[in-house]
């Protein structure tokens, strides 16, 4: 892993409220209005009750934006198609704690298909899921819904788990993000930079924010480096 520089608060919208008839205008539009990488949320209709896309989609809006993509698979087999989300140009493939028996082995799996690892946990999931493997990665997720839906309300009960994930990326002394997801927005993205969490997955507050995709990147931006303590650290 490499040395701890000072995180950055940076803005990943998720994919799924997108109008997917238009893909191509919507990437390009979320680079416009200032996100610093893209979230898709890969879900196979198993290990959470729904289903969204595969590679061949994230390749098709590729071409339409120079935002770094990453993956968040929302599947019970993660390293069946690692190889082709990057391939279609993911460069960050995140794997849930929950979803595999070995997750040491699925982690170095996506390093070895040439992706950085990233590792979620979902909401019943301890902290302490991920002690044995953050020099395998460069993100935690912690996910502040129950995984498969947009829309959900904020868990406000996973700050600690975010505070305590915060405490463990730093004692480790490696450059890990600490990442959330899951009704975040303008009203709960000051309690979540506050426990630590500095890369904001947002899709229903974006999309749908009254002035637009521009402002409320804006303002999640703004409301988060003013709460998260660590900018300069
Ligand atoms: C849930 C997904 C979330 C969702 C965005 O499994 O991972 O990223 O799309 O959620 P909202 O709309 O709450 O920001």
């Amino acid at each position: 892993m490499a040395d701890r520089a000072a995180p950055r608060i940076q803005i990943a919208p998720s994919i799924l409220p997108a109008d997917l008839a238009r893909l191509g205008e919507e990437v390009e539009a979320l680079e416009a209005a200032g996100c610093d990488r893209i979230q898709w949320d890969i879900m196979d209709g198993q290990f959470v009750p729904n289903i969204t896309v595969g590679p061949d989609v994230v390749a098709a809006a590729r071409r339409h934006t120079s935002l770094p993509f990453e993956a968040h698979l929302m599947t019970l087999t993660p390293e069946l198609l690692a190889a082709e989300f990057v391939q279609a140009g993911c460069e960050r493939l995140i794997v849930h704690a929950e979803s595999v028996t070995h997750l040491h082995r699925s982690l170095d799996l996506v390093r070895a298909v040439g992706a950085t690892a990233g590792v979620a946990l979902a909401p019943a999931t301890p902290a302490i899921a991920v002690r044995h493997v953050l020099d395998l990665v460069d993100l935690v997720l912690v996910m502040t819904v129950n995984p498969g839906f947009g829309g959900q309300d904020y868990l406000a009960s996973m700050e600690p788990k975010v505070a305590e994930v915060r405490g463990m990326v730093q004692a480790s002394g490696f450059a890990i993000d600490v990442e959330v997801d899951g009704g975040i927005s303008a009203k709960t993205v000051g309690g979540v930079a506050a426990a630590g969490a500095n890369v904001l997955v947002a899709g229903s507050a974006l999309f749908h924010h009254p002035d637009g995709l521009g402002a409320a990147v804006a303002e999640l931006r703004t409301l988060a480096e003013a709460a998260f303590p660590w900018l300069d650290a």
